[in-house]
């Protein structure tokens, strides 16, 4: 697997430092009231996991899960959302969690489907960022990292499946994907 590895963009120990900053900037912010998170499967599961470990407010877990590029590395133009919530939402502070704000899509017609619920409000937080690639005005109210418009696997990200236990992020090399 490592050896699939073309370059390594962020290490183990710079994901772990950001990813605390987030927490405490996430525990300002809310001020000790309760959240809802909603994390978007399968690829928000390693940060969700040490995300929610770096935070003391109160909160709930919820997922959805969203389609993915399956085996290629183009993102689909309409993500359909696979699943329901199991939370009621309504009045609720909700806080969506995703790996990679890309193209905005996904995200954006989660913030939809959420907002039509009623929350109380609605912010967002992802890992990565690629901004480059947006397609909508759609901005995360916390982003860990902004990353170049490049293919990236490793920390919950996947390529046809596979990588998503790296504990850091890369790019990989051309042949793994011929
Ligand atoms: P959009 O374009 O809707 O995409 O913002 C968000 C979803 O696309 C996936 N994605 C990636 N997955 N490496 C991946 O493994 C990437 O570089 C990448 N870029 C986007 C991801 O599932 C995200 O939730």
């Amino acid at each position: 697997m490592k050896n699939d590895i073309k370059q390594i963009l962020l290490t183990k120990e710079v994901i772990e430092k950001r990813v605390q900053e987030i927490g405490q900037e996430i525990d300002q912010y809310y001020q000790n009231r309760e959240i809802i998170i909603i994390t978007l499967l399968d690829g928000a599961i390693v940060f969700t996991a040490d995300l929610i470990r770096n935070l003391a407010i109160p909160l709930r877990l919820d997922c959805l899960r969203v389609s993915s590029y399956g085996n290629s590395t183009d993102p689909e133009t309409a993500p359909r959302i696979l699943s329901s919530l199991k939370s009621d939402v309504r009045d609720k502070h909700v806080l969506l969690v995703d790996d990679i704000l890309d193209t905005g899509n996904t995200l954006q017609s989660v913030f939809n489907e959420v907002t039509s619920k009623q929350p109380a409000s609605v912010r967002s937080c992802v890992f990565l960022d690629k901004p480059e690639r947006r397609q909508n005005g759609f901005k995360a109210d916390w982003s860990g990292f902004s990353i170049p418009d490049e293919f990236v696997v490793g920390y919950g990200l996947d390529y046809a499946g596979r990588y998503r236990q790296l504990p850091y992020v890369g790019t990989l090399k051309p042949s793994v994907y011929s």
